[in-house]
């Protein structure tokens, strides 16, 4: 299912990737539609092309397997008519609320003539309006930068990437998945951007993709995902209106486990790290969490830091609003100058080995009581082994074996509404045996 080819280690090159950051839906050139990308001789291709620098058959794979391709379709099913129907739409394929991720819903004004909304999550909702660019980059002539000038969204680069995914997959303050949509019936959200980046892929990894944009490296991937999951998550608390819903904050902030569980008792813990005492509703701070693994490595006061400054933040929510705006700007900050360090780290063998047993640790400290935490730690750890593997740390076999304990955690996390901390935390012990 995942990329078995790609080669870890080599510094990623990313001088290019501050060229464009408008997300494709702001930016300003005109969508063309996906039949602008789709003849024979571009990338409409039956089958991948030997002789060329990409494959050419990007609108086949992605026609026949991406489910982008459905993204609007699915507006039309039983699901999202009731969905509309709770939250008093007319219809939920003609709502701007529904479009924004399940289409590629540019203003009127930037629609070109063959652009039609039924193509769902078409090419252009991630490279970017392709109306300077079309042209140029089929010549053969322009350079990766060339096109990055001339509109071309840099999806290879981590830190873009992030939030080009994230701004469905998650939701950031102009785009929400908000609870009200969740009560309506809208599934829960969860992503993580090396797992999902290679799902359903319309592209290879091979020496002419690293020569034009450096070399992929899946465990920087998962740490870059992390920060900027985390940030955008504050973006959108610190926003007047996206953040908050009458007296309440947004609750799709939240830790959905603080309140959707059972009224018996008896069964509160606390979770430390929080401050927090019991009947509290936690803000879900998985990707925090996750991210605090890779800046301890990077930098081991850098990453105390973090700690204490999300702790103040949880504190803060008890406090009152402003105190929570301030401590969730300072965190802010911190995230900012982090995610470029991560961005330019090389995920060495010592730095993964760091990060794989700060993950394990946070076990005995009673940090994965949360579902959110441990569904985001299970995909960290194999994004982590992979990179170890990559790298030569482990052997395929010892990978394999490695990845056949890391079961455990996934079994532990499979059923969101029975999720039991001591189970998930033996599971990390039986891997914390076999990490290298
Ligand atoms: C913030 C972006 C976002 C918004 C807003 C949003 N969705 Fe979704 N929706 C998604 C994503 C992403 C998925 C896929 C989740 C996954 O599989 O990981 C999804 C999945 C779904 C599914 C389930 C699809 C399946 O394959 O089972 C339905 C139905 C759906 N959305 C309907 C709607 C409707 C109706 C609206 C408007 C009221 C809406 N969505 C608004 C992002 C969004
Ligand atoms: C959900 C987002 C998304 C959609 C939709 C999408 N792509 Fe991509 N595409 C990516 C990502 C991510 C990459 C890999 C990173 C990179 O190389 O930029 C990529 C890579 C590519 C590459 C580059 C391969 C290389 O060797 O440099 C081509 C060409 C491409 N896509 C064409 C298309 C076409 C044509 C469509 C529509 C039929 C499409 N993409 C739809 C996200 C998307
Ligand atoms: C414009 C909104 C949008 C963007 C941008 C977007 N997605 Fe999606 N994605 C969706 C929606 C909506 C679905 C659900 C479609 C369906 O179920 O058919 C989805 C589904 C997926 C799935 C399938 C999930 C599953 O459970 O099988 C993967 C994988 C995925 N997206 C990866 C990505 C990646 C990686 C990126 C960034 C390169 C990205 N997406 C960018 C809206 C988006
Ligand atoms: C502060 C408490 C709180 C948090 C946090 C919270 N919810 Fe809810 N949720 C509620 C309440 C209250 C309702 C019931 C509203 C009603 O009955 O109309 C509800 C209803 C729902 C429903 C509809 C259930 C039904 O009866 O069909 C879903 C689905 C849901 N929430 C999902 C989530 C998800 C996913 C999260 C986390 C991202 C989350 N909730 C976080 C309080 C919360």
């Amino acid at each position: 299912m995942r990329r078995l080819d790609v080669v870890f280690g080599v510094f990623f090159v990313s001088g290019l990737v501050q060229a464009q950051t408008a997300l494709p839906i702001e930016g300003k050139d005109k969508h063309l539609g996906v039949a602008s990308c789709a003849s024979s001789t571009c990338h409409g291709s039956t089958s991948a092309f030997a002789d060329s620098n990409v494959m050419q058959n990007e609108f086949a794979l992605w026609q026949s397997q991406d489910p982008h391709a459905e993204a609007y379709q699915i507006l039309l099913n039983d699901q999202s008519k009731r969905i509309a129907r709770n939250l008093g739409l007319k219809s939920a394929h003609e709502a701007d609320m529904c479009l924004d991720c399940h289409g590629d819903n540019v203003p009127a004004s930037a629609r070109g003539e063959k652009f039609d909304m039924a193509d769902g999550v078409g090419c252009e909702a991630c490279h970017g309006g392709s109306e300077r660019y079309l042209s140029s980059h089929a010549s053969g002539q322009a350079s990766h930068a060339d096109n990055l000038a001339a509109g071309l969204y840099a999806t290879e680069d981590p830190a873009r990437r992030a939030e080009l995914c994230l701004s469905c997959h998650l939701g950031n303050k102009n785009q929400m998945i908000t609870h009200r949509i969740m009560g309506a019936g809208h599934p829960r959200l969860s992503f993580e951007l090396d797992t999902f980046t290679w799902l359903y892929p319309h592209f290879e990894v091979d020496e002419d993709y690293v020569q034009r944009k450096g070399e992929p490296n899946g465990a920087r991937d998962w740490a870059v995902g992390q920060g900027v999951s985390a940030s955008t998550q504050l973006e959108t608390l610190l926003d007047d209106s996206a953040g908050w819903d009458g007296i309440f904050p947004e609750l799709v902030l939240f830790d959905c486990h603080a309140c959707h569980r059972s009224m018996f008792g008896n069964q509160w813990v606390p979770r430390r790290g929080t401050g927090l005492g019991p009947g509290v509703v936690r803000y879900n701070d998985a990707s925090l969490l996750m991210f605090r693994h890779v800046l301890a490595a990077i930098d081991g006061a850098a990453g105390e830091k973090l700690a204490g400054q999300v702790r103040d933040l949880h504190v803060s929510t008890t406090r009152g609003r402003n105190e929570t705006v301030q401590a969730a700007r300072a965190v802010m900050a911190t995230l900012q100058s982090a995610i470029a360090r991560a961005n330019a780290a090389e995920f060495d063998r010592g730095m993964l080995e760091k990060i794989m047993a700060s993950i394990l640790a946070d076990g005995e400290r009673g940090q994965y009581r949360d579902y959110a935490a441990a569904e985001q730690a299970s995909m960290a750890v194999d994004a982590v082994i992979l990179a170890f593997e990559n790298n030569g740390v482990l052997s395929a076999d010892e990978a394999e074996g490695m990845r056949s304990r890391a079961e455990g955690l996934f079994e532990a996390t499979k059923d969101e509404d029975g999720y039991r901390q001591s189970r998930f935390v033996e599971a990390l012990n039986r891997l914390k045996m076999s990490a290298p």
